[in-house]
């Protein structure tokens, strides 16, 4: 699953324009516009009504088996020139292709927006018992355009209390594996779906395995997995629209005494930095893997820089 690309940065001169000259990725041979360096990962989604969520993952193995695998991204998508490229959905179908008359029928009788659904992995269900998800969408991130589909995306590697935690409240934590939790995918299964260190073997399709935050005192280690408000939630929800708001904030702020908002520039410095608050290679990961995990260069794309302008150069 995982794949490195390495792209160097050029900054051009006005301050808030920031260039991306190239994406120099290995593995992706027709995706010149280096669209799945951001792509490729399940679970990639923005809250959105109807259906609840959109799903931005683009599995490339079975984009290439797809009736459109030798067409690069940009061939259609001829409107994404930067990131966040939020709206710029237009995709033109008669861009060099399908421009006899009989292509007109076909292209009006398709269904557009299922272009890429056998494409897309996401979890369709996690039932985690907390009680976050009494009141929370399981990926529930949207204010911020650039970030929101990322940090929705590790919901599949962590509970919410894992980035929520208020670690100024609670100092001595320590992160580890949840076990075998429920799940559903839809698409392929994907994640962690057994507890990786002890190597259950058990691992099946409907389970995912999460890090997990507990807090550690007294000679006790005690997962801060929120289940024992679950019960008060559900009573919330059912009084909810009685409720005065005096009354509604105060029993929010109850519900959310332990946490503390992430901010986007802080949150992912703390996993993937060198001051990481997770020791990778304890909780199983390769030491590739940690490496790639500690000096990740996506995180720079939503921390650093407003816009990005994706290369001139590869466009056709
Ligand atoms: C730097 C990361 C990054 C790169 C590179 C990137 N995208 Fe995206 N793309 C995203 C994110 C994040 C979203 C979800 C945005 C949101 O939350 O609304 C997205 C959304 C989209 C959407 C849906 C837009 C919408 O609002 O419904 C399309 C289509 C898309 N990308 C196509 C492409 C194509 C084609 C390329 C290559 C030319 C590309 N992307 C390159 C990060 C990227
Ligand atoms: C043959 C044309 C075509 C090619 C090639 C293509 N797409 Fe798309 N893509 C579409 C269409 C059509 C939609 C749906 C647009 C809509 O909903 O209006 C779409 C939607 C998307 C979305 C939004 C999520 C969704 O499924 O609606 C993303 C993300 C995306 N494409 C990424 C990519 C990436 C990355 C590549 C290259 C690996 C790519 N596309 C190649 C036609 C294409
Ligand atoms: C009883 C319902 C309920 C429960 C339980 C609940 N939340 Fe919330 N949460 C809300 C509502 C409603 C808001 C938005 C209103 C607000 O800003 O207070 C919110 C806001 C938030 C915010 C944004 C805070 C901000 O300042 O913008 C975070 C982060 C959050 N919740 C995380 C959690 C986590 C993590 C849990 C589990 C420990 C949790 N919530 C439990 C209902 C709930
Ligand atoms: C990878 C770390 C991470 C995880 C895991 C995570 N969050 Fe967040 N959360 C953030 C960050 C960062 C922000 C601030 C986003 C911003 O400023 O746009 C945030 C903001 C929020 C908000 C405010 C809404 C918004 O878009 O700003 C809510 C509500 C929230 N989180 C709830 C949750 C719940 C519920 C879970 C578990 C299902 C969860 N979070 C898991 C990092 C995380
Ligand atoms: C609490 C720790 C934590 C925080 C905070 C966090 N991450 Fe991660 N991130 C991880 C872990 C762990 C993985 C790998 C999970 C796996 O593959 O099993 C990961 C994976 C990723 C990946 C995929 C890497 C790959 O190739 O598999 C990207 C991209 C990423 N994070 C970006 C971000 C961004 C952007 C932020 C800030 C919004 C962020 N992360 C915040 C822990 C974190």
């Amino acid at each position: 699953m995982r794949r490195r690309m390495q792209y160097g940065l050029m900054v051009l001169t006005t301050a808030l324009v920031m260039v991306l000259t190239f994406w120099q990725g290995n593995s992706f041979a027709l995706d010149e516009s280096g669209c799945l360096t951001c792509h490729q990962y399940p679970g990639l989604t923005r809250p959105e009504t109807p259906d609840g969520f959109k799903v931005f993952h683009i599995d490339e193995k079975r984009y290439l088996a797809s009736a459109h695998g030798k067409t690069d991204c940009i061939k259609c998508h001829t409107t994404i020139h930067k990131v966040p490229h939020v709206g710029e959905t237009t995709v033109n179908c008669t861009n060099g292709c399908h421009l006899a008359e009989k292509d007109k029928k076909l292209i009006a009788d398709t269904d557009l927006k299922t272009s890429h659904a056998k494409e897309k992995s996401y979890i369709t269900r996690l039932s985690d018992g907390s009680s976050c998800r009494e009141c929370h969408h399981l990926y529930p991130h949207h204010s911020s355009e650039l970030a929101r589909a990322f940090i929705n995306m590790h919901i599949s590697f962590m509970t919410c209390e894992t980035c929520h935690i208020n670690r100024d409240k609670y100092k001595t934590l320590d992160y580890d594996w949840t076990n075998s939790e429920t799940a559903e995918f839809a698409g392929q299964p994907f994640g962690a779906r057994f507890n990786p260190k002890i190597g259950d073997a058990s691992g099946s399709e409907h389970f995912i395995s999460r890090i997990a935050v507990f807090s550690v005192g007294n000679g006790e280690r005690k997962s801060m997995l929120n289940t024992w408000d679950t019960e008060k939630a559900k009573e919330y929800l059912a009084q909810e629209k009685q409720m005065a708001p005096d009354e509604k904030k105060a029993r929010l702020d109850y519900f959310h005494r332990d946490i503390h908002k992430a901010e986007i520039s802080v949150t992912c410095n703390e996993c993937h930095s060198n001051d990481t608050i997770l020791d990778f290679k304890a909780l199983g990961f390769s030491d590739k893997t940690a490496h790639d995990l500690i000096n990740i260069n996506i995180k720079g794309l939503v921390t650093k820089y407003k816009v990005f302008y994706l290369p001139d150069m590869f466009r056709q």
